[in-house]
């Protein structure tokens, strides 16, 4: 098995990177943030509840989006390699649930991938994004604010995984196969 989680700063590249591995290595993609936005676009009363945090760039409460997980995980029964967690953890308290989470299938994470781009370089891609994205929270204020709570809250989680030997820092400068390049040699070394 392969459990993958992808991190780094809001548009460094999870997203795009997660889908490139989950073809290449067979991988059940989880992204809370699409989740999020699903329950949003279904006008759900978890979505209403979502949205007014999302598009003012703040994070869902953990028991929310820990309840979500546990929910998906519970409905997936597929015969993939492992799962790629994408946007999650956002907190160290994320953390700790799912570490607690894996213990109780006797499953672990095999690598943390954090995603390293410049803050210059972070906000010209969100602000080309929110050309077309259509997300509430891809305009130069919320941006703001998505960094801010990222260094505030969800950096720490770092230090939590580099404190259990999966934590590995990938440049993600340069073009998406040259990222996803250094991305596959990482995961290639742990299989
Ligand atoms: O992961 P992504 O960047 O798509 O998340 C978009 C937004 O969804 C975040 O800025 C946050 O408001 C919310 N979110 C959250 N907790 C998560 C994942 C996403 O609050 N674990
Ligand atoms: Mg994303």
């Amino acid at each position: 098995m392969l459990n993958i989680i992808i991190c780094g700063a809001p548009g460094c590249g999870k997203g795009t990177q997660s889908d490139l591995i989950v073809k290449k290595y067979s991988l059940t993609h989880l992204s809370t943030g699409d989740l999020l936005r699903k329950e949003i676009a279904m006008k759900s009363d978890l979505g209403i509840i979502a949205d007014s945090y999302i598009s003012k760039g703040e994070l869902v409460p953990d028991a929310m989006i820990i309840d979500i997980l546990l929910k998906y995980v519970e409905n997936q029964h597929d015969d993939s390699n492992g799962i790629i967690l994408d946007g999650f953890p956002r907190t160290v308290a994320q953390a700790e649930a799912l570490e607690v989470m894996l213990k109780q299938l006797d499953k672990e994470i095999s690598v943390l991938v954090d995603l390293k781009v410049t803050e210059d370089e972070l906000i010209d891609r969100l602000l080309i994004r929110g050309k077309t994205s259509g997300r509430s929270d891809d305009n130069m204020e919320t941006i703001k604010k998505r960094l801010d709570v990222y260094h505030k809250l969800t950096e720490p989680v770092n230090d939590f995984y580099k404190s259990r030997n999966s934590y590995t820092p990938i440049d993600g400068m340069g073009t998406i196969d040259e990222i996803f390049g250094r991305i596959s040699e990482v995961i290639d070394s742990k299989r």
